[in-house]
């Protein structure tokens, strides 16, 4: 008659034997998941892992935690320590909508009415010659040089001869397909917002660079335009350039040649460069007191041969990306 009861009781020591090693079991993999969980939500404090614009496919860093340590940086510095220096033509501008090419300064001049059919020929060729020397990726910048000089000696020289009127620029840019990049009102009201200098610096034409910006209303106080000026006779036509040529492979003496500027801006240590060419990475060449330096380059042509320069070169590189959400993302965290 014990034999029953015993058998309930090795039953019931056994059950409550296997239900501990079952709570064991499941406590282990319960803390287990929760310790995986809080690790990854742990991995989310970086700053750059929780904006969504970090996200596109467009976006390439080579070293997301030094950028995570710049952009920190920057936020502790805020808007009195931050300054920006810009290239205009394919950074600030658009490469391309829908595939097809859009104009830089130069090319709004050379598709205008005001020039004639033979002169926008001999501006194609030059184009056709010099724009590849400009990108080939197996050239330095020192082999690229002289064949810009080239290039823009032979442009502006035809520009010239044109007789252009300074009064109609105007109409010529409204009628050209330029367009600023997506989110450039938000770039340029914050900027101006939080009186952030921004120092344009472009290889392109000044006159027609101030009109873009001019009609896209965008042209505040706070910005400086540093490119080749048209320079204009009494009588508003073309008579040549002021001052020293600008091309896409000599930058790196823009701060030696606006000294006043930059030291007015000594405090500003924190700099957000931004550009598209190879050449823009010595903007800031120079400039005095540079605590920290985020460089942003866009990369829009000659995509496979270039990205991996690029990413040596460029902290954050955007392929193919005709918009400034990037640069705005980070603008809204330091500002
Ligand atoms: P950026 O420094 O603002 O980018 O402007 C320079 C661009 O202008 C550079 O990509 C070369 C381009 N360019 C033309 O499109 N046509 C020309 O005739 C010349 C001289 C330059
Ligand atoms: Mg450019």
């Amino acid at each position: 008659p014990k034999a029953p009861s015993q058998k309930t009781a090795v039953v019931k020591v056994g059950a409550v034997a296997s239900a501990s090693v079952c709570a064991l079991f499941g406590g282990v993999v319960l803390a287990q998941y929760i310790f995986t969980k809080k690790k990854r939500a742990g991995k989310k404090t970086k700053i750059i892992e929780m904006m969504p614009e970090f996200e596109k496919s467009t976006v390439h860093i080579r070293d997301p935690d030094r950028v995570e340590r710049i952009i920190c940086s920057m936020i502790q510095g805020g808007a009195s320590k931050l300054q920006i220096i810009t290239d205009f033509d394919m950074t600030l501008s658009k490469f391309a909508i829908n595939g097809k090419r859009c104009p830089t300064c130069h090319n709004i001049i050379d598709n205008c009415k005001l020039v004639t059919e033979e002169c926008r020929k001999k501006l194609l060729q030059l184009k056709e010659t010099y724009y590849p020397i400009e990108i080939d990726p197996h050239l330095t910048m020192e082999e690229k040089y002289p064949f810009m000089v080239e290039w823009y000696f032979k442009s502006h020289s035809l520009l010239v001869e044109q007789r252009l009127q300074r009064e109609k620029l105007p109409e010529v840019v409204r009628e050209s397909d330029v367009s600023l990049r997506e989110g450039y009102e938000q770039f340029f009201d914050r900027l101006h917002q939080h009186s952030v200098p921004v120092f344009i610096f472009s290889a392109g034409l000044g006159d027609v660079l101030e009109e873009i910006i001019r009609q896209a209303g965008v042209y505040h106080p706070n910005i400086k335009v540093v490119s080749n000026f048209m320079d204009f006779d009494e009588n508003g036509i073309l008579k040549g350039f002021k001052g020293e040529l600008i091309h896409v492979y000599n930058k790196h003496d823009g701060a030696l040649r606006n000294t006043e500027y930059f030291k007015q801006l000594k405090d500003n240590g924190n700099i957000i460069l931004l550009g598209d060419s190879l050449g823009d990475l010595t903007m800031a060449d120079g400039v005095p007191n540079v605590e920290n330096m985020l460089k942003i380059g866009f990369l829009n042509d000659k995509v496979e041969e270039c990205l991996e320069k690029y990413m040596d070169s460029y902290d954050i590189v955007l392929v193919k990306d005709e918009t400034l959400e990037v640069p705005n993302s980070i603008l809204q965290k330091i500002l």
